[in-house]
């Protein structure tokens, strides 16, 4: 069995940015500039914004950040991602997902500018993804590639069963890996909660990507011998052991199902690290006009 190192890809991947950024300073242009509206205090919104301003300085990326109460309102809102779409200085941006109830989020991707939409949400971008035309792909679909990519995992052919249909994951990733790409070129099956004998289905796939959100959900049963396992589950438990009163762990049971897998991404270490880099592979994109030219 072998460990998909997130960490250690993302810092790689991170290096490569931090060079580019560094080419286009060189050459006289401005530093690609990544802006995100933050509405309310959602704590895991708030590492995640934390981490991608972090990310942001070290690659040297411009970060700014719109923080705006709980109680704004859905044409604030709108009117804040219109200011966004006009700013020439701002070369993408993106919405920090849940927003809170009273706003539509659907209406808020939807006027993002699609050329702007470093997060690959508007459909738009999902449908030039779906089409294999150029388009920005969603962070974590787009985290998960890469790790197929850099560890040489053959998707051709291969039976992959995707756990989960959410936009922002199991529906880009099952689209990505069905097309006529490398990777690529694989025989996807989408499972959700109306699926029967998800097990089973489990068990068939030969690259098995869990995203359902449900805490050690797969266990060793449920995996085929020598099969990818990429984990995007990421969930708190009380822990006696660590100093912080808790750790993280995955949507698959790790230390079983490890002993089955071919390959395996960890949970904290695996596809997480991935996202906030994809964002930055992103911007670096939309500085470029690399997708809409
Ligand atoms: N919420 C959880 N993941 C994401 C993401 O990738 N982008 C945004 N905007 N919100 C999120």
């Amino acid at each position: 069995m072998k460990i998909i190192d997130g960490r250690e890809t993302a810092r790689q991947i991170k290096e490569e940015i931090k060079a580019e950024v560094a080419a286009i300073i060189d050459s006289g242009k401005d530093s690609p500039h990544l802006a995100a509206v933050l509405v309310g205090d959602d704590p895991a919104s708030q590492t995640y914004i934390g981490g991608k301003e972090k990310a942001c300085n070290e690659v040297g990326i411009i970060s700014s950040v719109y923080r705006l109460p709980a109680i704004t309102t859905e044409k604030e809102v709108l009117e804040l991602v219109d200011f966004l779409n006009n700013d020439d200085q701002v070369d993408g941006f993106i919405v920090q997902l849940p927003l809170p109830d009273h706003i539509d989020e659907n209406k808020i991707i939807q006027r993002i500018r699609p050329e702007k939409d470093v997060d690959g949400f508007h459909p738009v971008n999902v449908g030039r993804m779906a089409l294999n035309l150029p388009a920005y792909i969603s962070a974590t679909p787009f985290g998960i590639i890469e790790l197929i990519k850099r560890y040489h995992i053959e998707t051709e052919g291969k039976h992959v069963v995707v756990l989960g249909r959410s936009h922002i994951v199991g529906t880009p990733v099952s689209i990505l890996l069905s097309r006529k790409t490398n990777p690529g070129n694989a025989t996807v099956t989408l499972c959700h909660s109306k699926t029967k004998n998800l097990a089973d289905v489990a068990r068939t796939a030969d690259i098995l990507i869990v995203a359902l959100g449900q805490k050690e959900f797969v266990t060793a049963d449920m995996v085929k011998k020598d099969a990818v396992v990429i984990d995007v589950g990421i969930h708190r438990v009380p822990s006696d052991e660590a100093k912080s009163g808790y750790k993280l762990v995955g949507d698959v049971k790790f230390d079983k199902v490890s002993r089955k897998a071919s390959f395996i991404t960890p949970v904290p270490g695996g596809v997480g690290p991935m996202t906030i880099v994809s964002l930055l592979s992103n911007t670096l994109k939309a500085a470029r006009k690399e997708i809409y030219s």
